[in-house]
């Protein structure tokens, strides 16, 4: 089975979800042409609750392929967050790409956020402050659980 990859990640985790696929599916069995690929792997960073609008000039090409989605969000803990960015992703596709797997999970954020967060928590901690707690839980991640279950879900499709 042929693969290729178009994947976003603007500092490293979506690409470590990427690299473990690769491990999971053989680079030999990798295609640079999409159109030659049995199967496109389409990840990407969380942006405003969906796909970085960066990787839509490649989304045309995916119209009739089987496409397993994932990617990594910075708000954790929450499955109906997970699916429902992967519901946007899936929304971005042409109509007749077959979604064949999806897979989601936290990634962390770069440190400035936090300072960000703890300066606003100063004026309003009720809202900041979870944040806060959203921040130290998303560091680590994607971790060596996430990338175990992001096989799982890829043998699963
Ligand atoms: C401009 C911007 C917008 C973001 N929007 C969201 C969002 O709507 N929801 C979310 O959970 N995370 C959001 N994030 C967090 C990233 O999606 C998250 O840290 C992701 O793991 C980064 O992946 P990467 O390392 O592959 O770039 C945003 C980050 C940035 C920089």
């Amino acid at each position: 089975m042929s693969y290729a990859v178009i994947v976003s990640s603007k500092t490293g985790n979506t690409q470590r979800l990427a690299d473990r696929a690769r491990a999971e599916l053989g680079e030999k069995n990798e295609v640079a042409d999409v159109a030659a690929a049995d199967l496109v792997l389409l990840g990407s960073w969380t942006d405003k609750g969906g796909l970085d609008p960066a990787l839509e000039p490649e989304l045309p090409a995916l119209a009739g392929k089987r496409v397993f989605l994932f990617g990594t969000c910075g708000f954790g803990g929450s499955q109906a967050y997970y699916d429902r960015v992967l519901d946007r992703f899936a929304s971005a596709l042409p109509a007749d790409a077959q979604v064949v797997g999806r897979f989601m999970c936290q990634g962390q954020m770069p440190p400035a956020v936090r300072e960000r967060y703890v300066a606003m928590a100063e004026k309003d901690p009720a809202r900041f402050e979870p944040m806060i707690e959203n921040f130290d839980r998303a560091v680590g991640h994607p971790d060596e659980k996430d990338l175990e279950a992001l096989v799982d879900a890829l043998r699963a499709r």
